[in-house]
């Protein structure tokens, strides 16, 4: 049967994202694995901070949600070395070319601040504990010295930059999602696919 490019153009509108996205290109499985695995420890990290400052909490809660944050976020700056380290390995690959480009820029201002952030939130969260005074219980039980002098200025001048961090990293997270969101469900151009982990489209380079 010969089948017209005016029925293989409808067939594929009908089909949507699920044919459309094979023809863009990808990101590299490990940028893929990297992000999502990194996308559900920020969001565990950034609860686990907005919950554990409040007040009426059990101390036991609050103590286990302070282990839980002071420690994997500091394994989360080691990921976060690698995240980059990928990043600047490998290229991106290109925006496709139906992306308006006021898009394309806020997208890249975006991931710009988020991965900004990333570096900047553990390193505060670091300095605001070891210039404070306090544990880090991984780091303290593997013999690791602290890295900064003991300083209540410099503690609250990172509990300050976390905290205003925090509240920048959750608002670039919002419209990171938002966006994804739009693509994947109403846009459906293959944009939201290509950072998927299982999808098979090709890599980018
Ligand atoms: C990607 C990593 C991180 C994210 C997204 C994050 C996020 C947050 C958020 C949203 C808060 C609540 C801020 C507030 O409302 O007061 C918070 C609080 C806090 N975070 Fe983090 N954090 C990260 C890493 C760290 C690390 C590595 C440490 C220490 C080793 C740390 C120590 C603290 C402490 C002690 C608080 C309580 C507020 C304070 O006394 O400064 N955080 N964090």
């Amino acid at each position: 049967m010969i089948v017209t490019k005016v029925e293989r153009l409808s067939i594929m509108a009908i089909l949507g994202s699920s044919a459309s996205h094979h023809t863009v290109p990808c990101y590299r499985l490990p940028a893929r694995v990297l992000h999502w695995s990194m996308a559900i420890l920020v969001l565990l990290m950034t609860g686990a901070g907005l919950v554990m400052t409040q007040e009426g909490l059990s101390r036991e809660l609050q103590n286990t949600l302070f282990i839980f944050h002071k420690n994997v976020g500091v394994l989360m700056l080691l990921l976060i070395a690698v995240r980059v380290g990928v990043r600047f390995a490998h290229r991106p690959p290109p925006e496709p070319e139906t992306l308006p480009l006021w898009q394309a820029r806020i997208a890249s201002f975006t991931h710009f601040g988020l991965y900004a952030l990333l570096v900047i939130m553990p390193l505060a969260g670091y300095i605001r504990v070891k210039a404070g005074g306090f544990p880090i219980e991984s780091l303290d039980a593997l013999g690791v010295a602290s890295l900064v002098p003991r300083s209540d200025a410099l503690a609250e001048t990172a509990k300050a930059l976390h905290f205003y961090g925090g509240r920048l990293l959750i608002l670039l997270m919002l419209m990171h999602i938002g966006a994804a969101l739009f693509h994947a469900v109403i846009k459906r151009d293959g944009i939201f696919q290509r950072m998927w982990p299982t999808s098979a489209t090709r890599p980018s380079q």
